[in-house]
Parts: structure tokens; sequence; C-alpha cells
């Protein structure tokens, strides 16, 4: 039988999963000290004992229903020829933008099972460890939201170099754009038969374009990512996008299993517009700085409003760092009715 969290994003049960976006993180004690083994991200990734270890602490400790690749999104970006460093207290920096036509003939072309045997080594080996009833979820990022890091060098607050490409120059923006969604799709349909249950696509920033832009820099890229992985797995996938409310007619058409919201949505609004589709959310972050308390409060009034609609419960965005673990219990027990004051 599948896992509870499968058969949620499939709507197949009223029981809720839960779960939550960047469980594994510097919120856990026992997280710092195996971070601290290595003198960046990258090599703590590339290890497949560390990644498998870091991918079980949260759920050890929280019994959450799914398990997710200790990695990330950017992963991809080194085989494609890109310069990628995760610098301490300034995140990701890519040494080698792509800016200009020019700079497409740049481009690698990735050997999956060469260039990201890492992931392949590391799901195998927890998928081995992990029980029947967990899921684990291999992911990527939207291609919008990979390309926006190799476009504006780094992370950015309003995209735009990146939008500056599309509007500008938008043969090279699609060539660009195209690449980086073969290889997302080749890489998360190999994550499913490296043995992930789910898939989840991170497209972050999505949020950031206007209607009109959506489609032609992003909807149409994720749509290739979502038809190549149909095409090799019948493993669901979920969709997560921030601050993108405005968009929810695009993902709610992306043929995905399950669309994740932030906590700026309002759940009952959303559930009235879209009676068949499974969402994915939506405690704020911050709200787990609050007491467990008033953590179990917030959470019961999302399950008031989901009641019997299947659902998958989790924050509106990755756990922050500095995050108290007893409103992480909270959460997680609130979900599972046995929260205590
Ligand atoms: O627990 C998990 O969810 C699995 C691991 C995971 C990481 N990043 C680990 C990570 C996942 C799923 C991601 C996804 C990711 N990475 C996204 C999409 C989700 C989101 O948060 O919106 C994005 C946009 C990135 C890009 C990225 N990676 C940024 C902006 C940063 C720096 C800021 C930060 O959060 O620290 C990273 C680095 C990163 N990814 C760290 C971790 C644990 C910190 C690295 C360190 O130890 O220095």
């Amino acid at each position: 039988m599948d896992s509870l969290f499968v058969r949620a994003a499939l709507g197949k049960t009223q029981e809720k999963p839960v779960w939550m976006m960047r469980q594994a993180g510097r919120y856990l004690p026992e997280y710092r000290s195996l971070r601290e083994k290595f003198p960046d991200f990258i090599s703590f990734v590339r290890n497949v004992d560390a990644a498998a270890e870091a991918t079980l602490q949260p759920v050890r400790r929280f019994d959450l229903d799914a398990a997710i690749l200790f990695s990330d999104i950017l992963v991809t970006l080194p085989p494609m020829g890109f310069d990628l460093a995760f610098l301490p207290g300034k995140g990701p920096v890519v040494r080698n933008p792509l800016r200009a036509a020019s700079d497409i003939g740049r481009l690698r072309k990735v050997n999956l099972l060469q260039d990201l045997d890492f992931t392949g080594k590391a799901l195998k080996k927890i998928r081995a460890t992990l029980s029947s009833e967990k899921a684990l979820l291999g992911f990527v990022g939207g291609p919008l939201t990979i390309a926006s890091y190799a476009i504006e060098g780094g992370s950015s607050k309003d995209l735009h170099r990146t939008k500056a490409l599309f509007y500008n120059d938008p043969d090279t923006f699609d060539r660009f754009l195209s690449a980086v969604a073969n290889v997302t799709g080749e890489y998360l349909a190999q994550q499913a038969e490296w043995g992930a249950d789910a898939l989840v696509i991170m497209d972050s920033w999505a949020g950031h374009l206007s209607s009109a832009d959506y489609y032609p820099m992003a909807g149409k890229f994720t749509r290739r990512v979502v038809e190549i992985v149909r095409s090799r797995s019948r493993a669901p996938i979920i969709h997560y996008a921030n601050g993108a409310s405005h968009l929810l007619p695009f993902f709610t058409a992306l043929n995905v299993d399950v669309v994740g919201v932030d906590h700026r949505v309002e759940l009952s609004e959303i559930f009235d517009k879209y009676p068949d589709t499974v969402f994915q959310g939506n405690l704020d972050p911050a709200k787990l700085f609050a007491s467990p308390e008033a953590v179990s409060q917030s959470v019961s009034e999302i399950l008031k409003t989901v009641q019997s609609r299947p659902h998958i419960m989790n924050l509106g965005h990755g756990v922050l760092p500095e995050t108290p673990v007893e409103s992480v219990r909270a959460f997680v027990d609130t979900v599972r009715g046995n929260f205590r004051q």
C-alpha cells in the first residue's frame, strides 16, 4: 500500500500527512553538529552518508510523514557549466552568470548518472533505511527559479536581470530556459527511479512575475518538466511557489497533483474556487516563534478550515534557522491530534 503522504497527494485519503519545507536545518542541534564537519555546503550535500543522515534527522525527531532529500535546487547548475558557491552569510553565488546570447555556447551537456550520482546514492541509501509508511521526496527548482540564480548571479529581490533578458532577448531567454527545463525534468524523473516516492517542484520565485509574464517566462518550462516526469514515472508531483496567489489559475492547470501555497493565501477562499485541487500548506513559518499553545491554536484553525478535504499539512515557506524546536513539535502533535499543553 502507498504511504499516507502519497495517498493524500493523490486525493485518496482525508487523513492529513505532515512535513515541513527546509525541515533539515540549523534549528536542529543534531544538524548543526553534522554541518560543522564540512567546510562548505556543497561538500556536505555531495557526501552521501551525511546527506542521508541530515535527511533522516527531522523524521526521526518528529516522526514526520515525509523525508525530503537533503540537497539544493541549484545542484544542476555546476554540471551545466556554472561556477556555483554557497558563501556564509551571502547564500548562493554564481560567478559566471549568463547574461547574453554569446553565453549560451558555454552551456555544458549534463550526464545525470555521472554528474549527479551523489543524489542517486543518497536516495537509495535513505529509501533502504526509511520505513515504508514514510514517503521519500525528491525535488528540483522550477526552471524560472533555477535560471534566475544563473542569470542574476545569486539571490535577487526583484529578478530584474532575468526579466530584462526575457524582454530584450526573448530568443536567448527561451533557449536557456528550455535547456534548464530539460535537465530539470530528466533529473526529477531520475530521482523517482532512484527511489523517491513523490516529487516536488519548488518554483519559489515565480511570484515575482505578473500574470501576463508567468506563462512565457516560467509556466511553459514547468509544463515541460511535468511532461518529462509524467512520461517516465507515476510518482505524484507537488508544485510550490511563494507569494504567488495571483498565479493559482496557472498552477492548478499545470497537471500536478498538489499545489503548495504560502501563508498569505486564505485557504477557505481557494478551497471554494478550486474544489478539486489538493493543496499543501500553509502555516506562517514565523508563527513557530509563538508559544507552543499559540502554534497549536493556529494549526487547529487550519485543520478546521480543511475539514475532510484531502490536504498536506506544511508551512507556507521553509523553517527559519532560529525556530524553537518545541513549536515544531506542537505543529506536528496538533496535526496528529495529540498536542498536550
Ligand atoms: O530540508 C529540506 O527542505 C531539504 C533541503 C533543501 C535545501 N534547500 C537546503 C539548503 C531544499 C529543499 C532547498 C531548496 C531551495 N534552495 C530553494 C527552494 C525552497 C525555498 O526555500 O524557497 C531555494 C530558493 C534554494 C536556494 C538556496 N539555497 C538559498 C537561497 C540558500 C541560502 C539561504 C539559506 O536558506 O541558507 C541556499 C543554501 C541552503 N540550502 C542551505 C540549506 C540547508 C544553507 C547552507 C549552509 O549551510 O550554508
